[in-house]
């Protein structure tokens, strides 16, 4: 028998279901209770008038949101690349070609370091209110080292994501479409079991849009949905070739056109804004704004890797959006949890409604505002994951 605990007195609560609140996106309730029973919210609304549980817990004044729900890591990893960030702050660019040292890397790991390392981060980010996350392969490139790092994956999250083209593997430098062919033949056969997900790093020094559209196509026909890392370091086709194969999300869209931002908007493809690796790569800042002004769904994750943005954090990327990417701290907040759970395409997290998971985060402050208001404090007093208190 599951049992049931009210979260009573919770200053502001995000319920990010605007008929249970205050009609904003947000669905804000002041004065709040949120019951759960097992691993589901069953009830919110007045504190006053919150049903009786099993247990208790008074949130003191504080606030309460939905768990984050990062849609954008790459955590199968070994290694860091501590001498690249060193010598981007002295004014190097950064460029696709360091993913090669951590492909060197992880290769050179044993199943049980990559566990440690994955196992670690994933500890980091609970810590700091991350209740869901995605995370992709892409550092191993041979067919053996990028299915353990799904296997590895898939042990820690159903939102696994297959990324066998993040580079041409350095073994085929001189063969891309050798490795295009592999890709989409023995390494997606021996990959697709363990992946919900396919993505291609559509880049200059990386794929183009024919290679990337071959990549995609032959994942959906083996059930995987695309999801695209897209117009990062340049403008080009990953927007429109997301948005046309009807990618769940298009990722980093820092360099787009007039008619990227129009296809986002109007296409059922979210865009998803990762700005730990522009704050790490020392980059120009995506415009949220602007692509909120059209219409666009618009998801914040961490994208966090050993490369261009080594932060687990979703408060600090929070802060950062409001800050650099013209977003309301109301914005941005959506972003981290509905805008997530769009990204990929789930209606079970992201908000506190009856029926949905009980993935919760309790602020050590009165409302999510905090979040950017007070960047780089750790805000979070505490994470319930499918009705588990685990901080
Ligand atoms: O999302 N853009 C491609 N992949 C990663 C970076 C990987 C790396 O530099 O190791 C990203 O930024
Ligand atoms: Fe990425």
């Amino acid at each position: 028998m599951s049992s049931s605990t009210a979260i009573t007195n919770i200053a502001t609560l995000v319920t990010n279901d605007p008929s249970l609140g205050d009609n904003s996106p947000l669905g804000l309730l002041q004065d709040a209770a949120v019951v759960i029973d097992g691993d589901r919210v069953v009830w919110t609304g007045e504190s006053s008038k919150a049903p009786a549980t099993d247990n208790r817990v008074d949130a003191g004044g504080r606030a309460v949101l939905p768990g984050f729900v990062d849609s954008h890591s790459h955590l199968v990893f070994a290694g860091d690349r501590t001498q690249e960030f060193n010598a981007r702050m002295s004014g190097r660019a950064y460029s696709a070609g360091g993913i090669r040292t951590t492909v060197a890397a992880t290769r050179a790991a044993t199943d049980a370091e990559l566990e440690a390392n994955l196992t670690r981060y994933l500890a980091e980010a609970l810590r700091q209110g991350t209740t869901t996350f995605e995370t992709k392969s892409g550092y191993g490139l041979t067919t053996e080292d990028e299915s353990r790092a799904l296997r590895i994956a898939a042990g820690h999250t159903d939102e696994v994501t297959y990324l066998g083209a993040h580079i041409v593997s350095p073994d085929f430098a001189d063969d891309p479409a050798g490795y295009v062919a592999l890709v989409t033949g023995e390494m997606l056969d021996a990959c697709a079991p363990y992946a919900r997900w396919i993505d291609v790093f559509c880049e200059q020094g990386a794929f183009d849009g024919d290679q990337a559209r071959a990549i995609l196509t032959a994942g959906k026909a083996r059930g995987l949905h695309p999801r695209i890392h897209a117009n990062q370091l340049s403008y080009g086709p990953g927007v429109q070739l997301a948005v046309e194969l009807d990618a769940a999300s298009a990722d980093h869209c820092t360099h787009l056109t007039d008619a990227d931002v129009e296809a986002l908007a109007s296409g059922g493809t979210v865009a998803t804004l990762l700005p730990g690796a522009e704050f790490s790569t020392r980059a120009e800042w995506p415009s949220a704004r602007r692509l909120l002004d059209a219409g666009a769904t618009v998801a914040l994750s961490t994208d966090c890797n050993p490369g261009s943005s080594f932060t687990s954090s979703v408060p600090f990327c929070i802060a950062l959006a409001v800050r650099e990417m013209g977003m309301t701290p109301d914005e941005a907040v959506w972003s981290a949890t509905a805008g997530g759970a769009r990204a990929l395409r789930r209606d079970d997290v992201g908000r506190l409604a009856p029926g949905a998971r009980a993935d919760l985060v309790l602020l050590d402050a009165p409302s999510h505002v905090h979040l950017a208001y007070r960047p780089g404090v750790p805000l979070v007093a505490g994470v319930w994951r499918r009705g588990v208190r685990e901080v």
